[in-house]
């Protein structure tokens, strides 16, 4: 099978997989995800056939849906793409990158890292800002029937990852738990310079809600 193939036929298979997946985990996250991550890997230098299956298979199967299980995705990327005949080498990398991606919380340490990896957290996070970042974060604030917004509950900046991954919190929280301090932790040039321009539209949008919510607009 030729790597354009193999590509194609990762594509149909996320697709098919993220059927019904919540609105800020389906195949257009996906799909921006790759359109990213391709535009960030011109000016980095890395294996782009590796970023490409990575920022496909990134949340195959992301453990908040499968019960916190962390090893489901990893096993569900390498089952598949040893059915296509991807090299063990690359399926490794692939595999790592979907363990390292995610963010568990601002205390958490990563063990891993490669520019592979560093591309595809970057596009990822990327979509966690700016307009796509504040939909994505409400819908999933829908999705798990959170507050919007509760003055009398403060967001909490020294998570654990477990705490993190059990809040509960207002959905206005996650803006200062996550989404405002991604900015500063991307990995590429180009990924900094597009995360500031969608940061300060956050900060816009936080500043009219307040209003709004004050009776001050
Ligand atoms: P990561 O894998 O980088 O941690 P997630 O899959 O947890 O990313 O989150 C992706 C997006 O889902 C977030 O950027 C946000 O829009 C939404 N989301 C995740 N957790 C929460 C939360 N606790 N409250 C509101 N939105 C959330
Ligand atoms: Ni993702």
């Amino acid at each position: 099978m030729t790597k354009d193939l193999q590509i194609q036929t990762t594509i149909n298979f996320v697709k098919e997989q993220l059927e019904g997946a919540e609105g800020g985990h389906d195949w257009f996250h996906i799909e921006r995800v790759y359109k990213n991550s391709k535009l960030i890997a011109k000016t980095e230098d890395v294996n782009l056939f590796v970023v490409e299956l990575g920022a496909l298979l990134h949340d195959i199967a992301d453990s908040k849906f499968h019960d916190g299980d962390e090893t489901v995705g990893p096993k569900v990327a390498s089952k598949f793409l040893k059915t296509i005949d991807v090299d063990e080498e690359t399926i490794q990398h692939v595999i790592k990158i979907i363990e390292n991606i995610s963010y568990k919380g601002g205390n958490f340490k990563a063990t891993f890292s490669s520019p592979e990896l560093n591309v595809v957290q970057d596009a990822d996070r990327l979509d966690a800002i700016g307009a796509i970042g504040i939909a994505r974060t409400f819908n999933y604030g829908g999705y798990k029937n959170r507050a919007l917004y509760n003055p009398e509950i403060a967001p909490n900046l020294n998570m654990t990852k477990a705490a993190y991954k059990a809040s509960n919190a207002p959905t206005i929280n996650h803006f200062y738990e996550k989404l405002l301090l991604l900015k500063d932790k991307m990995n590429t040039e180009t990924g900094k310079h597009i995360a500031t321009q969608r940061h300060d539209f956050m900060i816009a949008f936080l500043d009219q809600f307040y209003a709004e919510w004050n009776g001050e607009k």
